[in-house]
C-alpha cells in the first residue's frame, strides 16, 4: 500500500474514487476499448462469451447470461420461473429498491420481511412467517446485502419446505462465499449480479448478469434477454432487449482480472477500520447501544468460512446524531452515504400494500441509524486514518452533546 505524506487535515476522502481506480488500469483497457471498436462487433460476439464463461467459473456456476443491468437480471430470472401478475415473491424490505421493483415490473406482488440487526440481511424467521399470511407466494428473493451472504442454508431450507425457488439478488456481492465457501449466485435456482460503476465489479456504464446451473433455465434466459427470440425472428414468447454491450464485456474482463486483489483491499480496509472503532469503545452491530459502549456499531464480520467483500461498510449510530454524524464528516471532506433512508415497505409507491410504519421495525430503525463509509481498495493509509479519527471523535462530540 502506498504511504501517503498529506497531514491529515488536507486530506479528503471521496465515498468511492473511480477515477483513482482507472488510473491504475488506463494501459489495461485502452487497448481493448480500441479492439473492440476495430472489430465493430457491438452486440454478442466474442466478449460477451468470454465473459460469460469467466463468470460461470469464478461463480462456482455451469451457466451466466450476460445482461444489461442487474434489475433486468432480477426480472429475467424471475420471467424465467413464470412468475407473473397474482404471483407473489418474498424479498427484504431494507435493500435497494430494484429487488422489488423488479418483482412489480412483472405484475406481481412483493412481500417485505424484515432484516437482521447484525448483518442487515433477510430474517428467516420473518421470511418463515410471511408464508402465513400471503397466498401465491412463488419465490424468496434474498439479496447479500453490502456483499455479505445472507443465510442461504435457512433460505434454502424454507423454499423447500414451502415448495418455492430461491433466487439470490446478488448485485452486491460478486465472489461473496457462505459459510461452507459457496460463491453466492450458485445455491439457489439462479443468481443476479450488477455491474454498476459504483460495484465491486463495475463496468463503464450499465449491465448485469445472471447465473444458474439448470440448463433449461439458462437457455430460456438467453432467449428472453433477446425479445424471447429463436431462432432469429421467432418468437414463442414475448422477452425484453437486454443485452449486454461487447465494450462493457471486454472492460469487464480486464476488471475481473484485479477483483479478488480489490475485495482483498476492501477486507484490509474494512479490518482496520473495527480494529480502530474497537479500540475506541465500539461494538459491533447487532449489539444494542448502552451506557458501557461508544454508540457506534461496525460490521459484523463474516462468520468462519465466508468471505464479504465489503461492496459497502456500514458503521451505525443512534438515530439522533445520524445526520450530525454524516455532517461532521462531511466538513472533514469525508463523504458517506445512507443505504437506505427509506425501507421498501414504506415507499410511496407500494402504499397500496398497506405496510403500517413500526410493521417491520429492524428495517425501519437500520434505515435511520446507518452510515457507509468510504471501503474501496485504492483508499491510502492517511485517508483510513482521517475517517477513523473523524468518525470516532464526531459520535464522541455527538453523545457527550446529549448527555
Ligand atoms: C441489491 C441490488 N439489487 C439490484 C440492483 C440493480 O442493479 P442495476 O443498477 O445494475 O440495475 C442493485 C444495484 O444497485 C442492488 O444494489
Amino acid at each position: 500500500m502506498p504511504t501517503a505524506t498529506a497531514s491529515a487535515s488536507a486530506v479528503t476522502v471521496p465515498l468511492l474514487d473511480l477515477k483513482a481506480q482507472y488510473a491504475t488500469l488506463r494501459a489495461e483497457i485502452e487497448p481493448v476499448i480500441k479492439e473492440v471498436i476495430e472489430s465493430q462487433y457491438f452486440i454478442g460476439g466474442p466478449h460477451i462469451e468470454q465473459l460469460e464463461r469467466e463468470t460461470a467459473t469464478y461463480c462456482q456456476t455451469r451457466y451466466a447470461i450476460g445482461c444489461a443491468n442487474g434489475s433486468d437480471a432480477i426480472l429475467l430470472a424471475l420471467q424465467a420461473l413464470d412468475i407473473k401478475a397474482g404471483d407473489a415473491v418474498i424479498c427484504p424490505s431494507y435493500t435497494f429498491f430494484a429487488t422489488a421493483g423488479s418483482v412489480h415490473r412483472l405484475g406481481a406482488t412483493p412481500v417485505f420481511v424484515d432484516c437482521e440487526d447484525s448483518t442487515y440481511n433477510i430474517c428467516p424467521e420473518s421470511t418463515r412467517a410471511a408464508f402465513c399470511c400471503h397466498k401465491n407466494i412463488k419465490a424468496i428473493l434474498p439479496v447479500h446485502l453490502f456483499g455479505q451472504a445472507a443465510d442461504l442454508d435457512a433460505m434454502l431450507a424454507i423454499g423447500k419446505e414451502f415448495g418455492v425457488a430461491v433466487v439470490e439478488d446478488a448485485a452486491q456481492a460478486i465472489g461473496t462465499e457462505d459459510a461452507h465457501g459457496q460463491r453466492v449466485g450458485s445455491r439457489g435456482v439462479i443468481g443476479t449480479f450488477s455491474y454498476f460503476p459504483s460495484k465491486n465489479l463495475g463496468g463503464f456504464g450499465d449491465g448485469g448478469i445472471i447465473t444458474t446451473n439448470d440448463e433449461a433455465l439458462a437457455q430460456r434466459m438467453k432467449r428472453l434477454r433477446n425479445h424471447g427470440m429463436e431462432p432469429k425472428y421467432y418468437h414463442d414468447e414475448v422477452g425484453i432487449n437486454s443485452r449486454l454491450d461487447a465494450l462493457q464485456a471486454a472492460i469487464l474482463l480486464v476488471k475481473m482480472r484485479h477483483l479478488d486483489a480489490w475485495s482483498s483491499g476492501r477486507q484490509r480496509n474494512a479490518a482496520f477500520y473495527g480494529e480502530a472503532f474497537a479500540a475506541a469503545g465500539a461494538r459491533v452491530s447487532g449489539t444494542a447501544f448502552d451506557r458501557d459502549s461508544l454508540p457506534l456499531r461496525t460490521p459484523k464480520p463474516a462468520v468462519k468460512g465466508a468471505r464479504h467483500i465489503y461492496n459497502q461498510y456500514t458503521i451505525r449510530v443512534p438515530a439522533y446524531m445520524r445526520d450530525a454524524v454524516r455532517q461532521d464528516l462531511a466538513e472533514r471532506k469525508i463523504g458517506s452515504e445512507i443505504y437506505y433512508p427509506v425501507p421498501l415497505h414504506l415507499q410511496k409507491c407500494f402504499a397500496s400494500l398497506n405496510y403500517a410504519k413500526g410493521s417491520l421495525p429492524r428495517a425501519e430503525q437500520a434505515a435511520l441509524e446507518t452510515i457507509a463509509l468510504p471501503i474501496y481498495a485504492d483508499l491510502l493509509p492517511a485517508q483510513l486514518q482521517h475517517v477513523t479519527t473523524s468518525v470516532i471523535e464526531s459520535v464522541r462530540m455527538r453523545a457527550t452533546n446529549a448527555q
